[in-house]
């Protein structure tokens, strides 16, 4: 099946497309997953080990899911509707990207909230961020989730280049210079050999089944795999006539190579100030929350560099949700989009609310945000990616025996 583009929706240009793909992958998960995972487990050992799973298996997914949106040119759903024995994991990129994107969302509410009342602390010359406004009034994250959401859908109803890429080729080289402003603002102070002694200093780790786990599972996270985020954008590239495979390979390289550098610089950056100002090491939302509107409050230039600092990530998590969110739809209506963004932040709602009451609300032992984790990234990517794996591999294979290009269900052709 051609898919019948509706032209509103547009296809990326090449450089956009991978920027898009780029945005997606740098997110929350570099900022307060990576660098605390890599400095707790064993610094620059871990660095290795994580590194060996990205090569071996993390852009290998990439590459595969990249090449089948192109070659294809159908989203996964369409293309597990119309392959008999796929057909029952059809709902299955949707259902990932929305139990991901409920407690995703529930995060970057709280950044929201926090940029805003950086900006509000540097306007009124507070001492520390308002903090207890976040955990007192509950209904403030409520608020702030359901403007994130409602930016998130608000960017992808404009469409693919007038919305994505567009968002993407303006912000990343934003990204970029903010980063590498705050590393030159690191070194000028003198915290930077802090952080990186810290970050990269090898420690003796035993590989254990859980640590080479944990380093999979990250690599998978960040580079948005096993949820269709990858394959739908690539179906959104016109078709690659000439070496599909080898411009597959080179633009996962450069995403992956992206993604790292950021991931390791940020983690550079977050350890020399709170090093540099004598605090503990933290990580998740005590890292971002706690300790770093503590940290702004002793350094040189606080207050505006925690609105940098909040700007950076409140960026990082609108180019990962776009992504997410855009792999949810089925049909591009006005109405659905709505009712998503609806169905998300009501999800969202429901961490939040379990998170916050008196008692923490849990179900079957753990929060609902602990169980959104865990199915996702336990069972349901890994199934994906293992989905991806293997039609890649059949396809492939059937494409060299009948040197030919292989039929895509109801389409016309494809190269691999
Ligand atoms: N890669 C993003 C991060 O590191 C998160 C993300 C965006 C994601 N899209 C995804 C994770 C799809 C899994 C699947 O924060």
């Amino acid at each position: 099946m051609k898919c019948a583009r509706n032209p509103k929706i547009q296809a990326f240009t090449r450089m956009g497309f991978v920027l898009s793909l780029c945005g997606s992958a740098i997110g929350l998960g570099n900022i307060w997953k990576f660098p605390t995972m890599m400095a707790s487990s064993g610094g620059s050992s871990f660095l290795l080990v994580y590194l060996v799973c990205l090569c071996l298996i993390g852009i290998p997914v990439l590459v595969f899911e990249m090449i089948l949106g192109n070659t294809t040119q159908m989203t996964p759903r369409a293309y597990f509707k119309h392959t008999r024995i796929l057909k029952i994991f059809r709902h299955l990129p949707a259902l990932n990207n929305t139990l991901i994107l409920s407690f995703y969302a529930v995060i970057s509410g709280w950044i929201l909230l926090a940029l805003l009342l950086s900006v509000q602390k540097a306007l009124t010359g507070q001492e520390t961020l308002n903090y207890h406004l976040m955990v007192n009034y509950p209904w403030s994250l409520g608020l702030a989730g359901l403007l994130f959401v409602a930016i998130t859908a608000t960017i992808c109803q404009r469409g693919i280049r007038d919305g994505i890429e567009k968002l993407n080729v303006i912000v990343l080289p934003m990204l970029m210079v903010i980063i590498l402003g705050l590393v030159a603002y690191c070194f000028g102070h003198g915290f930077l050999s802090l952080g990186f002694d810290y970050m990269f200093g090898a420690r003796n780790v035993s590989l254990s089944v859980g640590l080479v786990s944990a380093a999979l599972g990250h690599a998978f996270f960040t580079l948005s795999l096993g949820t269709g985020v990858v394959w739908t954008y690539g179906h959104f590239l016109a078709k690659e006539r000439h070496k599909p495979v080898a411009s597959g390979i080179q633009n996962g390289l450069i995403i992956a190579g992206a993604d790292t550098a950021f991931a390791l610089l940020i983690g550079l950056i977050i350890f020399s100030v709170l090093l540099g100002t004598h605090m503990n090491a933290a990580g998740g939302p005590d890292l971002i929350f706690r300790v770093l509107p503590v940290v702004f409050s002793k350094i040189p230039l606080g207050s505006v560099i925690e609105i940098v600092f909040f700007v950076l990530v409140f960026v990082c998590a609108l180019t990962s949700s776009v992504s997410m969110f855009e792999v949810m739809r089925h049909t591009r209506t006005v109405r659905e989009t709505i009712r998503l963004g609806l169905l998300t932040w009501a999800l969202s709602i429901l961490t939040v609310v379990s998170l916050n009451t008196p008692s923490t609300i849990t179900v079957f032992g753990a929060t609902p945000f602990v169980h959104f984790d865990t199915i996702t990234t336990r069972v349901l990517m890994p199934l994906f990616g293992i989905l991806v794996f293997g039609t890649a591999i059949i396809r492939g294979v059937l494409a060299i025996k009948a040197r030919r290009p292989l039929k895509t269900p109801h389409a016309s052709s494809s190269p691999l």
